[in-house]
């Protein structure tokens, strides 16, 4: 199809998601048509390093023939059929491989169609292993401010981000939200404090919500290894410790929301391996398949299945797609080649590298904060760097949407631009990324952001 015909159905047809459509009246949609490695090419042959693996999901890169070769044998052999009391092999087999990786007796698997499932599925069995244990008044969740945990209706109300939150209130009823990790900005944060006394104030908030709302009606604590929404922000020395022993006090379940932080972003399968805590769930998607096809999961905790292993009980749960025999089959593929190719070693051997170039960019009086693990970093940007002042939300939008994206995107870096909490870039690139990868993100973000300064310094 001709380039200018693919514009304008585009534009006719096309609903781009958290997208403003009405931009695209007067500008070229912008049409990624393939992609090799750490590389994607638009319509137009031009090239860019994809900078954010996708969505935070492609880590073994674009065009493995590999993964494609096991999408087309399997839908040769049977394309679909549901997991719906039936099993086939690809499920089977993905979820024992799951299970093996999983840290402690993380064992049952239920796989969904992406993330939002993956986060709803983990509500719903909470709530229902409560009423099937007799412990009916447990629904309540707890999350944290700024964190995004999905769209549908339940992970949306677990969401602490409030716009697009309470754009679809009325919300399920339940959900409450306490103070992130945020160092650069948190309240909490004292002058001088180490990180371990502020990881006990950050996981205290959350058992003062347990307190507050009463201990026997709170099911569940949703918390990122890594929030990504925010910008990157990383746990504190500890915290995920206290909050487990907080957790463990109350009977409250500790959900581990890894749909961007599993599947070596960190540098580990999980990110709950990096940080040396234990989950009673784990959510993941994206990585799973990076991306060769949709899939999700919720991977659970023996004792959480016993329940539903009474021959008259069951969780009333399900989803057409779920399990998938093609996204089981490019799931396996995609993990094999984390083995061949030693991905998660890669990951942990050159994130210091990552982290010292992306530290560089200090010098530039815009550049406030640098955070994040593994391959997952954020850079926030700021007004005035000693003071922490902030660009005020029309200049956040100008710098970052007018200046920062577009210019970003024409040196050929595609990345995340997000003002849901104060202004940041996001950078998540495949984890095939190697030095001569992380030092061409450097150069083009040491550009771009060199002349935003610029722009700002004469705000
Ligand atoms: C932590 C987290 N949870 C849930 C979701 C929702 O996943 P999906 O977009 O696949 O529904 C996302 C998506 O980015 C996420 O980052």
């Amino acid at each position: 199809m001709k380039n200018e015909q693919l514009q304008e159905l585009a534009r006719k047809h096309l609903w781009m998601h958290f997208t403003s459509m009405g931009y695209y009246h007067e500008n070229d949609v912008p049409i990624i048509d393939h992609g090799e490695g750490c590389y994607v090419y638009d319509i137009h042959g031009k090239k860019y390093f994809d900078g954010l693996g996708g969505l935070f999901v492609s880590q073994v890169g674009h065009g493995r023939k590999e993964i494609a070769d096991a999408i087309a044998e399997q839908s040769k052999k049977l394309a679909y059929f549901p997991i719906w009391n039936n099993a086939h092999e690809p499920a089977i087999e993905l979820a024992a491989r799951l299970a093996e990786y999983a840290p402690g007796d993380l064992n049952r698997v239920f796989f969904t169609s992406g993330g939002s499932e993956a986060v709803e599925s983990a509500w719903k069995l909470v709530r229902q292993y409560y009423t099937e244990i007799g412990e009916h008044r447990r629904y309540k969740v707890i999350s944290r401010n700024l964190a995004y945990h999905g769209t549908t209706m339940g992970a949306l109300s677990i969401n602490g981000l409030t716009d697009i939150r309470n754009t679809f209130e009325p919300l399920v009823p339940g959900t409450f939200h306490v103070e992130n990790t945020d160092a650069y900005h948190s309240h909490l944060m004292e002058e001088g404090m180490s990180s371990a006394d502020f990881g006990k104030k950050c996981a205290y908030e959350i058992e003062r919500m347990i307190e507050i709302e009463g201990p026997d009606t709170v099911a569940a604590v949703f918390l990122e290894p890594v929030q990504n929404s925010g910008g990157c922000i990383v746990p504190p020395e500890g915290y995920f410790q206290e909050v487990r022993n907080i957790c463990d006090k109350y009977g409250v379940m500790l959900v581990s929301d890894e749909v961007i932080c599993a599947f070596g972003r960190l540098g580990y399968m999980f990110g709950s391996e990096r940080f040396e805590y234990q989950p009673d769930i784990i959510t993941c998607a994206k990585g799973l398949t990076s991306g060769y096809v949709p899939m999700g999961a919720m991977i659970c905790r023996e004792f959480l299945i016993e329940p539903f292993l009474d021959p008259d009980s069951t969780f009333l749960h399900g989803i057409t797609f779920a399990g998938h025999p093609v996204a089981c089959k490019a799931a396996m593929a995609n993990l094999d080649i984390f083995e061949k190719e030693n991905l998660l070693a890669n990951v942990r051997e050159n994130e210091p590298l990552f982290r010292e170039l992306l530290e560089g960019l200090y010098d530039i009086p815009i550049v406030g904060d640098v955070r994040g693990a593994g391959y997952f970093f954020g850079i926030e940007i700021v007004k005035n760097k000693a003071t922490k002042e902030a660009l005020n939300k029309d200049e956040a939008k100008d710098i970052l949407f007018n200046f920062l994206s577009p210019n970003l995107y024409k040196n050929g870096l595609i990345c995340r631009t997000d003002d849901r909490g104060e202004p940041v870039i996001q950078l998540a690139p495949p984890l095939i990324s190697g030095p001569d990868e992380l030092r061409e993100i450097e150069s083009i973000l040491r550009k771009v952001l060199t002349e935003a300064a610029e722009l700002v310094a004469r705000l």
